[in-house]
């Protein structure tokens, strides 16, 4: 169960402001879930949730077995909303070192040519499966990243169409257009589901089940999370959440900070940064969504958090058990000075860290809330993950904005292709 704290944000809000807005909270939540807004043909995301499909986990799962205990590596192309769902749960949910399976590496998320280089070396020698993901197929990043991978996995297997994956769109782009020559197996992103918020369809689900993730486990969190997000009441965390953004916003607000203090969800803030972001930065709106890691940023950030402009907000990421239950061990001499912590655990320290930073950012002026897990596993996050879109989609619509277009995002490409001559 998600529990949603933000307590810190009442010393900047009065409850007034909330309930003055809250029916039109509730109307955006409506014309959410009885897709009456705009951009409501991608609302699929809901659908998924409300009827899941639990033919189409299986058989990712079953698929993902095979690559368990087929492949030494299992690349990932994709950029956006075709990558960074499934790197935050990755990153979440596998071990700091270690761990069993293949290596799960990504590429096509930029156009670094050393990193290609160094990833083809690293390849050698290796069993390979590679998922290519691109719901368009169009996108200039992982198609030149699949030409070169393409071109090592024939030249280094005879099964090299066995080993690749395409997720795309049922029939366009360049994909399809290869599968006519190769038998690549193929999972299809719907087409009322943006990239964005992909994460628990085979865009984000077949690299996290090949990282050896529950995905069933993770889709079903998010499926409670819908079920409890379903009615308008002022106990629909989610709303709250969406209010308060909104009103910040209106105020003197203009940025966003996901901060979380356990390294493993630092990938969630790269997620949290593009699902806001692209749904709400348009028309010259929106907070501006960053991510930051804890404490390590406290040490550089966190200089500019308590004492920079006061434009910022900040929303904590955290969880209940964080699995840091390891004491400090007492020492002799205590040369250290530490024996104040002894026996005190490292989740404890940390909480201590948290609970010290939320305390000194709400006085130095920055509204703060936090979403807690209860712990770190699959349904936790995929409970997370509903729990964000729904609020986004909330905000977007208080904002009077279409939450589930980027057009802005296709500028830099437009002006990118003129300048390397791609044919009209
Ligand atoms: O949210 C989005 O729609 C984008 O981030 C896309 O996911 C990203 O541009 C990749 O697009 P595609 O999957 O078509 O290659």
């Amino acid at each position: 169960m998600l529990r949603f704290d933000p307590h810190n944000v009442r010393p900047f809000l009065d409850d007034s402001a909330v309930d003055a807005l809250w029916p039109r909270v509730e109307a955006a939540h409506n014309a959410l879930l009885n897709k009456t807004g705009t951009g409501n043909d991608y609302l699929g995301w809901i659908d998924m949730v409300n009827d899941p499909n639990d033919a189409l986990l299986e058989d990712v799962s079953a698929l993902a077995a095979e690559i368990r205990a087929n492949a030494d590596v299992f690349l990932s192309i994709g950029i956006g909303g075709s990558y960074l769902g499934a790197k935050a749960v990755v990153q979440a949910l596998t071990p700091y070192f270690g761990g069993s399976g293949p290596e799960i590496l990504f590429a096509g998320h930029h156009m670094s040519g050393a990193y290609m280089r160094e990833l083809l070396a690293y390849l050698e020698g290796k069993s390979v499966y590679v998922n290519v993901i691109s719901k368009s197929g169009t996108t200039l990043e992982p198609a030149l990243a699949f030409r070169f991978i393409r071109q090592w996995l024939e030249a280094n297997f005879d099964d090299a169409d066995q080993r690749i994956i395409v997720t795309t769109d049922p029939e366009k782009g360049a994909l399809n257009e290869l599968r006519k020559e190769h038998p690549y197996r193929k999972y299809i992103i719907p087409d009322d589901v943006g990239g964005r918020f992909s994460v628990l369809t085979p865009v984000g689900l077949l690299p996290i089940a090949v990282a050896g993730i529950d995905i069933h486990s993770l889709f079903y969190g998010a499926v409670a999370q819908a079920k409890a997000l379903k009615v308008a009441s002022r106990d629909n965390d989610a709303l709250t959440y969406a209010a308060l953004r909104y009103l910040l916003l209106e105020g003197q607000y203009d940025a966003e900070v996901f901060a979380t203090f356990e390294p493993s969800l630092s990938g969630m803030g790269g997620w949290w940064q593009q699902l806001m972001g692209e749904s709400e930065g348009k028309e010259l709106k929106g907070l501006f969504p960053a991510s930051v890691q804890y404490s390590t940023d406290l040490h550089s950030l966190g200089q500019y958090m308590q004492e920079g402009q006061r434009i910022l907000i900040e929303t904590f990421l955290m969880a209940e058990d964080d699995g840091g239950d390891l004491e400090v061990p007492s020492s002799a001499a205590n040369l250290d000075g530490l024996d104040y912590l002894n026996g005190k655990t490292y989740t404890h320290i940390n909480r201590k860290a948290y609970e010290g930073t939320a305390k000194a950012h709400t006085e130095g002026g920055v509204p703060n809330m936090t979403l807690w897990l209860d712990r770190i596993n699959a349904n936790a996050i995929g409970e997370a993950i509903y729990f964000f879109e729904h609020a986004v989609g909330v905000t977007g619509y208080l904002m009077g904005v279409n939450p589930f277009n980027q057009p802005g995002v296709e500028a830099y490409k437009k002006e990118m292709f003129s300048l390397l001559g791609k044919p009209a």
